[in-house]
């Protein structure tokens, strides 16, 4: 689909020129609902030096070509002093408290005069939040509208602000969370910005559910996992704490995913385990070398806003190839995602162990 919220912010970045008077310092904060081509598109056209910030390891990397500057990081701006910085394009991200986060860091590095140019739908609250950073901002601003009730603003921060920072629930911070899963009390470690950070996934709880089911079926113990897209860590602590499973001998965690604050969290997570652990940003475990007894996925099936059957491919043949001959790969999916045939010509065994409240979990082996 035609991002139109996107296009607005791009005619900007395109048609903005560079003061020639002074060296400037430009931001351009990336997230998952961009795509590649987009930026590329962006960064290509722009008469002005950029800075992309992105929390995407993927996306970064594949930015890394491009003659800018891209940093891969939760939306860390600690690196930019108070009044440093000459203009911040941003495009929405989904969470609030992520838009908060931004807006809020954009008040506190923007020189005053310096402007946030932002974008989104109506329905993703860019209204309200271009309301919000107006009152926060106190300076000049102008607004403008695209099709299908996208909205587009230039907010210039004012000298003299007395407004308001946003609510961001203390986003850069990870905090303790207590919960319940699988019918038990389940406490962990997280932060905003990753995917349903402060909950527990139905299908991965289902999961946890059939794994000893699994490990009974082995016929040496498993010593090593990894967790392929981690997030804050799941499916590591629930293996972690399995007890009583003659077939589990768990040593070692590696724990990867392309979200920043997925990684900080895993990481905080996994020094409770008491196991040899290690947490790697990386796309798909496209750098991760070694194979692995265990490898437990709940694969992403869409990157933003749209729907992306390869990326469940993608994330079967990296499973596929870091898998022990005798290893034994455990999915969860939504019921209607063909994982079984995308699965066909890579794995010599594929069993469905059980669906549920629109979820299958998939047991493969080589
Ligand atoms: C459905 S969530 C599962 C999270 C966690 N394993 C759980 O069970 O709650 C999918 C995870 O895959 C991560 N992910 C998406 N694309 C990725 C990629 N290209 N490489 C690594 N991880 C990715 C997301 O950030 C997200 O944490």
């Amino acid at each position: 689909m035609n991002d139109l919220a996107l296009n607005l912010l791009l005619e900007k970045i395109i048609s903005d020129r560079e003061n020639p008077e002074e060296a400037e310092c430009n931001l351009w904060i990336l997230d998952e609902n961009l795509a590649p081509s987009d930026i590329t598109q962006g960064t290509a056209k722009s008469k002005i030096p950029l800075t992309l910030i992105c929390n995407r390891l993927d996306l970064q990397q594949q930015l890394k070509t491009n003659k800018v500057t891209s940093t891969f990081s939760d939306f860390d701006f600690s690196g930019f002093e108070d009044n440093s910085v000459d203009r911040i394009f941003y495009r929405v991200s989904k969470e609030k408290t992520v838009v908060h986060h931004i807006i809020n860091q954009a008040f506190r590095v923007l020189k005053p005069g310096g402007t946030l140019a932002i974008a989104g739908y109506k329905n993703e609250g860019a209204k309200t939040y271009i309301d919000k950073a107006s009152k926060l901002f106190n300076g000049a601003i102008s607004k403008s509208k695209g099709g299908q009730s996208s909205h587009f603003a230039i907010i210039s921060k004012g000298s003299a602000s007395h407004g308001k920072i946003l609510d961001d629930k203390d986003y850069a911070h990870t905090r303790s969370i207590n919960t319940r899963s699988n019918d038990q009390d389940f406490s962990f470690i997280s932060k905003p910005g990753q995917f349903g950070w402060n909950k527990t996934d139905k299908g991965s709880e289902l999961l946890i559910q059939l794994l000893p089911e699994v490990i009974r079926k082995r016929h040496t113990p498993a010593e090593t996992m990894l967790d392929l897209g981690c997030g804050y860590g799941y499916l590591s602590l629930m293996a972690a704490s399995l007890e009583g499973l003659e077939m589990l001998n768990l040593q070692q965690i590696t724990a990867t995913d392309n979200n920043a604050a997925a990684i900080l969290s895993c990481e905080e997570n996994l020094k409770t385990t008491g196991k040899n652990y290690n947490v790697i940003a990386d796309n798909c475990a496209h750098g991760i070398r070694g194979r692995f007894d265990l490898v437990l996925c709940n694969p992403p099936f869409h990157q933003g806003f749209s729907v992306d059957n390869d990326l469940t491919r993608m994330f079967l043949e990296q499973a596929h190839k870091r898998l022990h001959a005798k290893g034994d790969a455990v999915f969860v999916v939504n019921q209607f995602i063909p994982l079984e045939r995308k699965a066909q010509d890579l794995f010599g065994k594929i069993t469905l162990l059980a669906e549920n409240d629109g979820f299958k979990v998939i047991h493969c082996k080589r």
